[in-house]
């Protein structure tokens, strides 16, 4: 039995979720794939339920958990709330508590939606990368991290990036590791002209792939040249390593070339520990989106998508993840498109028409 926790969160995020979760009773059903879901609260919704976005409960039933389903939190409604009683504190505190240190953020193509993208369709057709972020270290969590008032009266606010050679080493090896498994070739983005921790980022991740990983090809990129990079010729990239804030401009910057960010899923990954048990939390990345949210119009495909990244990566099912992405990628190829996605010619549909097409592919599929 695999138990699963879901915190469907704000704005869209709960109909990704329930689009999602009639995915999960298809697999039930048909694949032979036993699962218990639980629900917690997360970000903004908890807040008004609990005082808290990141209510223990939730934390502690993500613990229990064998994954996380997350679907998005914020809104424009919780902007003036205090910085730590923000929405986003809940998914900040679930990737620090469960120490979820590595983020991979596929950014990947399909055909039919080459033309959707922003950039030429030769520039991004077949694209095919993984972006590996750090996620529990850095400028998100380094202390201090705090506004003081100075003498004169003016304010002074301080973030700190901070990494250590272990946290560079273990996400490291993580690239390298999944490079192994797709083209060999692992870019590490960093600011080493500028930064000290670019310095030692630098230094770790050469030392890793010297002593551990001589078959992956390295190379080193400076973070704002990876950002030019990227759209000027992205297929040059396999996978990319970078730092907490590096990692998410740099991811949604990648999603960008991929047509739409209501396309792209993402794991985050614990350490396996003496057990095997491995803590990971699977969202889509493209967030809240307030302005449509509750009207049936969100893209259901990044969620969708996670939950294959989930069954690949936290229940070893990967013929069960082919599948999913397959039927994907035929709803895109018959043109059902929704908004965000949306082409001449094509089929506008919302989230429970765009999940009866994925549901009914799957069946034809399978
Ligand atoms: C992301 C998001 C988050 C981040 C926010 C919601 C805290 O932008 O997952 O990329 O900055 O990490
Ligand atoms: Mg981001």
């Amino acid at each position: 039995m695999h138990n699963i926790l879901v915190t469907p969160g704000d704005g869209i995020g709960p109909e990704v979720i329930d689009a999602t979760r009639r995915v999960l009773d298809w697999y039930g059903k048909n694949r032979n794939f036993a699962f218990a879901i639980e629900e917690g609260l997360v970000g903004g919704i908890a807040f008004e339920k609990t005082g808290r976005p990141d209510p223990d409960d939730t934390i502690l039933k993500a613990r229990r958990a064998d994954a996380v389903l997350f679907g998005a939190v914020g809104g424009p409604q919780w902007d003036k709330l205090p910085f730590n009683q923000k929405p986003e504190r809940g998914l900040l505190r679930l990737r620090k508590d469960l120490e979820l240190f590595a983020n991979l953020r596929p950014a990947l193509c399909f055909d039919a939606l080459k033309d959707a993208s922003t950039l030429k369709p030769e520039i991004v057709s077949g694209l095919d990368i993984l972006i590996v972020r750090e996620l529990t270290g850095g400028v998100y969590f380094g202390e201090p991290k705090e506004t003081t008032t100075l003498p004169d009266g003016q304010k002074r606010a301080v973030d700190t990036q901070v990494y250590t050679t272990s946290e560079i080493e273990r996400i490291a090896r993580e690239a390298f590791e999944l490079a192994r498994l797709r083209g060999k070739r692992v870019a590490s983005a960093e600011k080493s002209n500028v930064m000290v921790t670019g310095v030692l980022w630098r230094q770790v991740v050469s030392k890793v792939h010297k002593e551990e990983f001589a078959d992956v090809e390295l190379s080193h990129v400076l973070a704002d040249n990876c950002a030019m990079q990227l759209v000027r010729n992205p297929k040059q990239y396999d996978v990319i390593v970078t730092d907490n804030l590096f990692g998410d401009v740099l991811s949604d910057e990648a999603a960008q070339l991929t047509g739409s960010i209501g396309m792209l899923p993402s794991a985050s990954l614990g350490a396996k520990d003496t057990n095997g048990k491995q803590y990971a939390l699977y969202e889509p990345i493209h967030g809240s989106a307030p302005d449509i949210a509750g009207q049936g119009l969100a893209n259901p495909i990044a969620c969708i998508l996670s939950l294959a990244m989930c069954l690949r990566y936290s229940f070893a099912r990967v013929d069960d993840a082919k599948l999913l992405e397959r039927a994907v990628e035929r709803v895109l190829a018959e043109g059902y498109r929704t908004g965000d996605i949306m082409q001449p010619g094509m089929h506008k549909v919302g989230t429970t028409a765009m999940t009866d097409a994925i549901l009914k592919a799957l069946q034809s599929l399978a």
